[in-house]
C-alpha cells in the first residue's frame, strides 16, 4: 500500500535555502507526510529554481509582468497548484504580494516562514534583510523566525512555531540574517511543514 502524502507546492522569489531546508528534511524524513510536488519562482532565474532541477522537483516560472493583472496572476498560479491537486503551499522567501482572493481560499493551506519574532519586525515593508536591519536598529537582544498561516493580515495569521535566536554585539543585518536562518528557519519550516501535512492526511 502507498502511503498518503500531503502535496506540497513551495513558492520563492530568491536563494532558495528554505527551500533546501524543506528538501533537505525530506529526503531525511523529518518530512514524512507530505511531499514537496512543484515549485513556483515569481521570479526568473531565480537560485531556487537550479535547486529544485537538482533534487528532480518540477519548476514553474510565472512572472507578473507577463500578465496584465494581479488577478490573471494569481489565476495562473492557481491553474497550476489545482492541475497538481496541491493541500499545502509553502512560501519560502516569496515576496509577492498574494490578494485576500487568494488567500481566503486557501484558508490554513498557506504556510509562511518570517525572519523574526512576530509580532515584532513584521507587516507590510519589513521582508529580507529589512528586518534584520530594524531588529538591530531597535537593539534587541534577542530575535528568531516565526512560521504562521497567511491570513489577510500581512504577517498577522496563527501561529505555528517560533525558535529565538541571540543578537550578537557587531552584528550587521547578513550575519544576523545567517543566524537566524542557519539556528531558526531552516529547522521550524520543515518542522511545521511537517506538523500541518500530518494534520491535512488525518483529516
Ligand atoms: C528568508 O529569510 C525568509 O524568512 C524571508 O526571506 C528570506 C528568503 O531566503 N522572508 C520574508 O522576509 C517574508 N516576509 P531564501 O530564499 O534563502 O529562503
Amino acid at each position: 500500500m502507498t502511503e498518503k502524502k500531503a502535496k506540497i507546492a513551495v513558492l520563492v522569489s530568491g536563494g532558495g535555502t528554505n527551500l533546501q531546508a524543506l528538501i533537505d528534511a525530506q529526503n531525511n524524513e523529518i518530512i514524512n507526510s507530505g511531499e514537496i510536488k512543484l515549485v513556483i519562482s515569481n521570479k526568473d532565474g531565480a537560485y531556487a529554481l537550479t535547486r529544485a532541477e537538482n533534487a528532480g522537483i518540477k519548476t514553474y516560472t510565472v512572472l507578473k509582468k507577463n500578465f496584465n493583472s494581479q488577478t490573471e496572476f494569481e489565476n495562473e498560479i492557481v491553474r497550476i497548484l489545482d492541475e497538481n491537486e496541491i493541500d499545502l503551499i509553502v512560501l519560502a522567501g516569496f515576496m509577492a504580494i498574494l490578494s485576500e482572493k487568494f488567500i481566503s481560499h486557501y484558508e490554513k493551506r498557506i504556510l509562511n516562514v518570517h525572519p523574526s519574532l512576530i509580532p515584532s519586525f513584521c507587516g507590510e515593508g519589513f521582508y529580507g534583510l529589512r528586518v534584520h536591519e530594524a531588529a538591530l536598529k531597535k537593539g534587541v537582544k534577542v530575535t528568531g523566525a516565526t512560521v504562521h498561516f497567511v491570513n489577510e493580515i500581512p504577517d498577522g495569521g496563527e501561529i505555528i512555531m517560533q525558535k529565538a535566536v541571540e543578537v550578537k554585539d557587531g552584528d550587521t543585518p547578513e550575519i544576523l540574517q545567517k543566524r537566524v536562518m542557519e539556528n531558526a528557519e531552516w529547522i521550524i519550516l520543515p518542522q511545521s511543514t511537517e506538523k500541518i501535512c500530518k494534520q491535512i492526511i488525518s483529516e
